[in-house]
Order: C-alpha cells, then structure tokens, then sequence
C-alpha cells in the first residue's frame, strides 16, 4: 500500500534574473523586470511530497515531523530572507529561476529521502506561478 505524505513551507527571497555572460539589453529582452539589477523580493510556498510504501509497524511513510525538520534545516534556514544570488553559493552560477530553485531543493533534501521512495517538489513563485520537479 502505497501513500505520499506532504508538507508545506514558505520562504522570502530575493533574486535577479540573468545571465553574466550576456549583455544588459539581451538580459533585458530575455529577463524583462526579473533583471532588475536592484534584485526583487518572492513570497515562495513550498511543498514537499514523499511517496512509498506505508510501513507496517509504523503505520507511516515517512515520520512527518523528520520531514519538517528536513524541509526546516536545509531549505527554509538556507533560503529565508536570502538573496539567492548573492547569499547561496548553489546559484553563484546558476540563474535563480523557479526551475532551478525547484532542482536545487530537490537536490538538497534528496540524500536524506529513503532511497525507495519518490520525492516531489512543487515551488509556488507566485500565487499563479509554480514548478514541479521530480528529478528527472
Ligand atoms: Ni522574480
């Protein structure tokens, strides 16, 4: 028997849309406003989603609460109130887009995902606005 446990979780932080490697005016016509070089703020709603078997003895899929402190210690402290070009070193070089957010924190929290069950990103930017990424 199979079941997915999610958890929600927010964060503030600011970005700039852009390449280094191109000119203001292609950044401009690629990146619009989201090349602001003053950076812009999101609102980010986050959720997390595990899929596996529910184990027998404990009737869970994964323990929640393991989930939240997961969600907690590798994301939200590292992302809350950041400005993801400037204080996250895994956008140094990578353009902060929903996408690459949404990869960058499957990647951090799949290491510690028991190996046999499936994981779930789901990264709102906006209220409208959201990514799916589920590693492949
Ligand atoms: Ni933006």
């Amino acid at each position: 028997m199979k079941a997915t446990v999610s958890r929600k979780a927010h964060f503030n932080a600011a970005h700039r849309l852009y390449r280094k490697d191109w000119s203001m005016a292609q950044n401009d016509l690629v990146f619009g406003k989201c090349n602001n070089p003053n950076y812009h703020g999101h609102n980010y709603d986050l959720t997390v989603s595990v899929t596996g078997e529910i184990n027998k003895e404990t009737g869970f899929v994964v323990d929640v609460k393991t989930l939240s402190d997961l969600i907690k210690e590798h994301i939200e402290n590292a992302f809350d109130h950041k400005n993801l070009n400037l204080d996250v070193s895994d956008f140094e070089d990578l353009n902060p887009t929903a996408e690459n957010i949404a990869v960058v924190i499957w990647n951090k929290l799949r290491p510690y995902i028991d190996s046999e069950n499936d994981l779930e990103v789901v990264l709102y930017e906006t209220p409208r606005n959201f990514i799916t990424y589920k590693g492949n």
